[in-house]
């Protein structure tokens, strides 16, 4: 049995609240999640998780004594010292974040309490916002609430193992005796706990998506001159990764990055230097690049096709990356969308987000396999490198397409053995 105060509260289930809650109570604690939707709570009470992220389900489930979930505020706070702000933060119409959310969660804390609380920020939120939300809460006279920075740096698909194996874990704070409390919740690990003031851990959290990025768009325009020069990228992108200063990771050029967080943080950073003054130019391009990088690939179906007025094309892959159902500024959509407006008839395939993707891509016909989405097409698209796609039936793709063209989104083919199967391969920059 916990002790009153001793359980860890998650407010908002969302993507990021559902995997901290599970790898919190997977290290030992009680944790109370807390979401506003009603509907979703009584779901995870059922058993049943709103999203899709390998061994979630199974982690849930061994934890489940240690997880409580709920719809009242109060009941975080009768129970929690320390709880995890973990709510979504989508962009404005301007592109900074969206923090109405975050502010409603301050406003709704309950008063009249005499107890000491952590209230830890694991949303991305603007660099400055904990200072915001430290005078709020001053003015509400929540001063026995203490705020700590705690950015989350967990990648969809891959997330329990980010959280439990993280490269660093960050931690932002004025009061240290707090800020060691919310250390203390990752003493299992071996991960350095980088200790430092609040807006350095905000601008922690940009810094790294935004250069992440950065990578990808730089390895993209590298990807567009190999192209024009007859090289391939994927060796350049190899060579360049033996340098221990510049590292392999994220430089696999493709169309364009996605997700729910990098268009977001990297539009974000650029608008919080422009709010403060600063023109961020570096940033400004990186987004250029990606946005033109996913329309690139119909400019490579009409030199293969000519023009794409009553042309099929079939896309392998929606989501944004692959192991997730998250279509939110995934390539797929615009590319989609190009198409259509081409004159083109879209056909798609994805293994686990057809059940969302019939909003998101509207005008598309969703199909339930490969073989059904390429039938009848003049060219495939493989837009998300999902493991089912390494070993594509090309013979049998052969004898149902219209035209024997496959644009490899992601270089995740290899070129010979399509080639071997009858089919004209593209890649992005090879
Ligand atoms: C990203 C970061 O990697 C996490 O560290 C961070 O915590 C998270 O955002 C967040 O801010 O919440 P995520 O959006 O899940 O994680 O996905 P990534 O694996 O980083 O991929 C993002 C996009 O970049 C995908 O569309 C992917 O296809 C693309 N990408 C990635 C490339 O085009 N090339 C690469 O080499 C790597």
């Amino acid at each position: 049995m916990t002790s009153k105060m001793d359980s860890v509260g998650i407010i908002g289930i969302g993507y990021v609240g559902l995997v901290t809650a599970t790898c919190l109570a997977e290290l030992g604690n009680h944790v109370v999640c807390m979401d506003i939707d009603a509907e979703k709570i009584a779901n995870l009470q059922q058993g049943q998780i709103p999203i899709y992220e390998p061994g979630l389900p199974e982690l849930i489930q061994k934890n489940r004594e240690r997880m409580t979930f709920t719809t009242t505020l109060p009941e975080v706070f009768s129970q929690c010292e320390i709880f995890f702000i973990a709510i979504d933060t989508p962009p404005t119409f301007t592109g900074d974040a969206d923090l109405r959310s975050v502010f409603a969660v301050v406003s709704a804390l309950p008063g009249l309490s005499n107890s000491h609380h952590i209230l830890v920020m694991k949303s991305t939120v603007p660099v400055g916002t904990g200072l915001k939300i430290i005078t709020k809460l001053a003015r509400q006279k929540l001063d026995k609430i203490d705020y700590v920075s705690n950015p989350e740096f967990l990648r969809e698909g891959s997330a329990i193992g980010d959280f439990l194996n993280p490269d660093r874990i960050v931690i932002g704070f004025r009061d240290q005796e707090s800020g060691e409390k919310v250390a203390a919740l990752y003493r299992k690990m071996k991960a350095p706990i980088l200790k430092t003031n609040i807006p350095t851990a905000e601008m922690i959290k940009y810094a790294s998506n935004a250069f992440l990025a950065t990578k990808i768009s730089f390895i993209n325009e590298i990807a567009n001159v190999c192209e024009e020069i007859g090289a391939d990228v994927t060796v350049v992108a190899k060579g360049m990764g033996y340098d221990q200063r510049i590292g392999r990771h994220f430089l696999n050029a493709g169309i364009g990055f996605g997700g729910s967080c990098f268009p977001k943080d990297v539009t974000a950073l650029k608008q919080i230097a422009g709010n403060s003054g600063y023109h961020f130019q570096l940033l400004t391009a990186v987004i250029e690049v990606n946005e033109l990088q996913k329309r690139r690939v119909v400019n490579k179906l009409k030199k293969h096709l000519g023009s794409l007025s009553d042309k099929t094309i079939a896309l392998l892959g929606l989501a944004f990356k692959p192991n997730t159902n998250d279509l939110r500024e995934a390539s797929s959509i615009v590319l989609a969308s190009r198409l259509l407006g081409d004159g083109a008839y879209v056909k798609a395939y994805d293994p686990v987000a057809l059940p969302d993707a019939a909003r998101a891509v509207r005008g598309v016909l969703l199909c339930d396999d490969v073989l059904s989405a390429v039938e009848g097409s003049d060219a495939v698209v493989l837009v998300t490198e999902w493991e089912e796609f390494a070993d594509l039936p090309l013979e049998k793709m052969k004898q149902i397409m219209r035209h024997h063209l496959i644009i490899d989104g992601r270089n995740f083919l290899d070129p010979e053995k399509v080639r071997a199967a009858g089919f004209t391969y593209e890649g992005i920059g090879r």
